[in-house]
């Protein structure tokens, strides 16, 4: 038995905005617009959404503010702005983090009367409603239900609800097209976490499984080729891909392991998400094909061998330039791993040793 369920509209090519944008109009009449400082204006996503507004006579007020792993002051303040401006829906534009924002925000705004640590009780069935434009080709964040907020004690935490799902995305992957090559790097790599980790965890489908190959596909031939080539558009077009398949993989399965053991190194030490997160992959992965070999099946199905995908993590260059972790922090990292949900839906046995094992075997 299995059950799928993704209520965004997607929209996905070149031009979409501005081919689709009738789908914003019954939305409502004032935009909250959620993004960083820079990239949905170089990109040009803020110019197509705008113009989209003014053809369709709407307001709008720009929360700019956001930055990479949001904290929770942050939201507090997009939450005042929707609510001081009485905007009807929310617009995020970025990369993972503006877009998370903007999903917790629209629920705070649509419920004022709760706190962002609320928003991970649940307890709430409404929100404004949300488009999402992603920048990036990583985060998966326009077609899921997720959003990853740190808190002000820097704990990174995503929490879910069906209500959080966008209403409509818009993805055009010219928007890539000036990203660095470190960030094109560490946001694929992201999106083959997702595929990787969704197609291991415990949740996973056959529609998910079908999704997760053809991500990890997309990203195995076209990673390489993108980042020696950053303005070719048919490269980063399948990037857009993986990396939407490989969200609506984890609105179905969620993340497993390597996820959780990647938070507290993104915010204690700075790595990027994309990269604290697949350096775990090959030894969680070793780990699971003792225990429960079936589990790589979709993974080997397009990278024959685990040697094979680790070469290709190890050619990409995600072990450079890795910190040195304090041993205190291991043993901190590896208390919070061990309680998290993570651990459950990862099929293979991890004792807090375990864990504190790969964080050794990474940052040795
Ligand atoms: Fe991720």
């Amino acid at each position: 038995m299995f059950s799928f369920f993704n209520p965004t509209r997607i929209f996905f090519g070149n031009d979409v905005i501005k081919d689709n944008f009738n789908y914003i109009d019954e939305l409502g009449n004032k935009a909250l617009i959620v993004t960083g400082k820079n990239s949905a204006k170089v990109s040009g996503a803020l110019e197509d959404i705008l113009s989209a507004l003014k053809k369709l006579n709407k307001e709008w007020v720009i929360f700019d503010e956001i930055k990479e792993n949001p904290t929770y002051d942050l939201i507090e303040k997009g939450k005042k702005v929707g609510l001081n401006e009485n905007v009807d829906f929310v617009i995020g534009i970025g990369g993972g983090s503006p877009m998370d924002a903007s999903k917790a925000i629209s629920i705070l705004i649509a419920n004022d009367f709760l706190s962002v640590e609320e928003l991970y009780n649940g307890d709430y069935d409404v929100a404004l409603p949300i488009v999402e434009v992603p920048t990036t080709s990583g985060t998966g964040s326009e077609v899921t239900q997720y959003s990853v907020l740190t808190s002000m004690e820097g704990k990174k935490a995503g929490f879910s609800s069906e209500v959080n799902f966008p209403d409509v995305c818009f993805i055009d992957p010219k928007y890539t097209l000036k990203l660095s090559k470190a960030l094109t790097l560490t946001t694929a790599i992201d999106a083959l976490s997702h595929a990787v980790e969704g197609s291991i965890s415990t949740k996973a489908t056959d529609i998910s499984d079908l999704m997760a190959k053809e991500s990890i596909k997309l990203i195995k031939e076209n990673l390489m080729n993108s980042l020696d080539n950053l303005d070719n558009i048919k490269y980063r077009e399948n990037l857009s891909k993986a990396s939407m398949l490989a969200g609506m993989v984890i609105a179905q399965t969620g993340t497993t392991l390597p996820h959780s053991l990647g938070y507290s190194v993104t915010v204690k030490y700075g790595v990027r998400h994309g990269i604290a997160t697949a350096i775990f992959l090959p030894n969680v992965l070793k780990k699971i094909e003792k225990e429960n070999p079936k589990k790589l099946n979709v993974l080997k199905n397009v990278f024959e061998s685990l040697e094979n995908f680790e070469n290709f993590l190890n050619e990409v260059g995600i072990f450079n330039n890795l910190p040195k972790l304090k041993e205190e922090d291991i043993i901190s990292f590896s208390n919070t791993v061990i309680k998290s949900s993570h651990v459950k839906v990862t099929p293979a046995t991890f004792t807090v040793e375990d864990i504190k094992k790969l964080y050794l075997e990474v940052f040795e």
